[in-house]
C-alpha cells in the first residue's frame, strides 16, 4: 500500500515540539510545506494524515463526507458535552440539526443583532480610561453575554469568570488524554454502547459545575417563548418534532454555551492583538467606524458600510482560527490522491495550516486586511475557518455578524494599546487561544459625531 511522505523516525518527535505548543504547530506547518498536499506520520501506535489542499480538504468535507465520521476528539468532548450535535453522527445528526436551525436562519439572525450590539455598548460604557484589561478575559465576558442574551434570553454576565474556571481544568486534563486517547478508545466506546446515558468518564465534576451554573440561569427565562433556540428545543413552536428528554435539552445548551462564546471570544482576542501590532490597520478601521457610525451604535443595517471591519475579522481568523484543527476518519478504506487511506486512519485538516500556505496567499503569515480586496480570491476550501460541509459550523452567520458589531462598538469609543512586547504564541488547549495573558491599556477615543462632519462639509 503507498503511504503518503512525511517525516520517519526521530524526526516525529518534532509533533511535541520540545513541550511547547507552538512547536508542534511548527512542526506541521513544516511537514505540510516540506511534503506537500498529503502528508503522513505515525505517532504510536496511530498513523496521521495530514491534509493540506483545498480540492482534498473540499473532497472529504463535502464530496466524501459521507464515507467519514468524526475523529476520537469528539469522543472525549462527548464526555463534557454529552450526546449533542456537536457529537453526534447521521442519521442522528440530520435530525438534531434539522431542530436547531430555525435558530441560525436569516431573520432569526437579524434578530440578534440589536443584542450584539446592545451587549457590546454597555461593555463599552464599564471600560475606564487607563485602565489595563486582560482582553481575552473582557472578550469571554462579553461573548458568553452576547450568546446568553441571544440565544437563551438568559442574563450570563456574571458568570464567565466560573465557566472559563471550568474550562481551563478540562483543557488541563485534555492535554494528557488526548494523545493517548486512541489507546483507551476502545474501552470508552464500550461504556457507551453499554451506558449510553452513563456519568462522564473524565469530566463528571466539570459537567456538574457546568450545569450547576449554566441551567438555573436559563430556567429563570423558561416560558418567555420567543423563538430562539430554547424554545426550539423545548418544542414550543413545532408539536410535529418528538420533544428532546430533559439530558438532551441540558446537553445542547451546555454545547451552544461553550462552542458559542469561547470560539468568537478566541477571534476576538487575536484581533484586538493584530490591531494593536499593526497601528495602520487599527487607523482605517477607526477612520471606518468613524464615518459610518459617527457617535451612535451599529444596527445590522450598518454591516454592509462596515466592510474593512469584517475583512479585519475575517483575515484574523486567517491566521489565527479558533478552531485550529479538527479531525476526521474514514468509515470504509478509500483512495485520496492517488493513495489508499485505511479505514479509522485520523486524517487531519488544519485552517490554521491551510491559511497559511503561500500557494494560496501571498506573504502568507503577514497581517493584511485588505488582502481580501486586492489579492486574487482564494479557492473555497484554502480559507475553512467553519468547516463545511454538513457538520460545518451551525454559528458561522452568528458568528461573522458578531465580530463586525463587537469591533465596531468598542473601536468605536475605545484604543487598546498593549503594554507588554514580549512575543505571543498559541498556547495549548481545543481552540487557538494566546499562551500569555493579552493586556492592554484603554484609551479613550473621541469619535467625530456625524452631524459635526456633515456641517464641516458644507463650510463654504
Ligand atoms: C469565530 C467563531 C467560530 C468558529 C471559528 C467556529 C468553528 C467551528 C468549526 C470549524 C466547526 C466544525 C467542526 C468539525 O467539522 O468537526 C464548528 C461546529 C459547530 N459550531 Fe462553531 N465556530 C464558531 C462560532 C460558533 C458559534 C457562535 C456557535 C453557536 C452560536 C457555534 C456552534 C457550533 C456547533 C453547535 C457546531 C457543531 C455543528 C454540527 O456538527 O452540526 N460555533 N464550529
Amino acid at each position: 500500500m503507498l503511504i503518503p511522505p512525511g517525516p520517519r523516525g526521530r524526526e516525529v518527535r518534532g509533533f511535541f515540539g520540545g513541550g511547547s505548543f507552538a512547536g508542534t504547530l511548527d512542526f506541521l506547518d513544516k511537514t505540510a510545506r516540506r511534503f506537500g498536499p498529503i502528508s503522513s506520520f505515525r505517532l504510536l501506535h496511530k498513523r496521521i494524515y495530514l491534509v493540506d489542499d483545498a480540492d482534498l480538504i473540499k473532497e472529504i468535507l463535502v464530496t466524501q463526507q459521507h464515507n467519514f465520521e468524526r475523529d476520537s476528539g469528539a469522543k472525549l468532548l462527548r464526555e463534557l458535552v454529552g450526546d449533542a450535535l456537536i457529537t453526534r453522527e447521521e442519521p442522528d445528526h440530520r435530525e438534531r440539526r434539522r431542530v436547531l436551525q430555525p435558530a441560525f436562519h436569516r431573520e432569526q439572525i437579524a434578530s440578534y443583532a440589536q443584542i450584539m450590539s446592545t451587549e457590546s455598548g454597555r461593555f463599552a460604557r464599564e471600560w475606564r480610561p487607563g485602565e489595563i484589561v486582560d482582553v481575552r478575559k473582557e472578550m469571554r465576558r462579553l461573548t458568553l453575554a452576547i450568546v446568553g442574551s441571544s440565544l437563551f434570553g438568559a442574563d450570563f454576565r456574571e458568570s464567565a469568570d466560573g465557566v472559563a474556571d471550568v474550562l481551563q481544568r478540562v483543557t488541563k486534563r485534555s492535554r494528557w488524554l488526548a494523545p493517548s486517547f486512541a489507546l483507551i478508545e476502545p474501552a470508552v466506546n464500550f461504556y457507551r454502547r453499554v451506558f449510553p446515558r452513563g456519568p462522564s468518564l473524565f469530566f463528571q465534576a466539570e459537567r456538574k459545575e457546568l450545569e450547576a451554573i449554566i441551567m438555573p440561569i436559563v430556567e429563570r427565562r423558561r416560558g418567555a417563548g420567543t423563538k430562539d433556540i430554547l424554545s426550539l428545543l423545548l418544542n414550543e413552536h413545532d408539536e410535529t418534532d418528538k420533544p428532546l428528554n430533559q439530558q438532551e435539552v441540558q446537553n445542547e445548551i451546555v454545547t451552544f454555551v461553550l462552542a458559542g462564546h469561547e470560539t468568537t471570544a478566541s477571534a476576538l482576542t487575536w484581533t484586538w492583538l493584530l490591531l494593536a501590532n499593526h497601528p495602520q490597520a487599527a487607523a482605517r478601521l477607526h477612520a471606518e467606524v468613524d464615518s459610518v457610525l459617527g457617535d451612535r451604535e451599529p444596527t445590522l443595517e450598518d454591516v454592509s458600510a462596515l466592510a474593512y471591519t469584517s475583512l479585519v475579522f475575517q483575515e484574523a481568523m486567517r491566521l489565527y482560527p479558533p478552531a485550529l484543527a479538527f479531525a476526521r476518519r474514514p468509515k470504509v478504506p478509500l483512495q485520496l490522491a492517488g493513495y489508499t487511506i485505511p479505514r479509522q486512519a485520523s486524517v487531519f485538516l488544519s485552517p490554521y495550516i491551510t491559511q497559511r500556505n503561500p500557494k494560496y496567499f501571498q506573504q502568507p503569515d503577514e497581517f493584511r486586511p485588505e488582502r481580501w480586496e486586492t489579492d486574487p480570491a482564494p479557492p473555497k476550501f484554502a480559507y475553512f475557518p467553519f468547516g463545511g460541509g454538513a457538520k460545518m459550523c451551525i454559528g458561522e452567520p452568528f458568528a461573522k455578524l458578531e465580530g463586525v458589531l463587537v469591533l465596531a462598538t468598542l473601536a468605536r469609543q475605545w484604543e487598546l494599546e498593549r503594554v507588554e512586547d514580549d512575543p505571543v504564541h498559541p498556547g495549548p488547549g481545543w481552540l487557538l487561544n494566546p499562551n500569555r495573558p493579552i493586556c492592554m491599556r484603554l484609551k479613550q477615543r473621541v469619535a467625530p459625531s456625524h452631524k459635526r462632519i456633515n456641517h464641516l462639509a458644507n463650510l463654504p
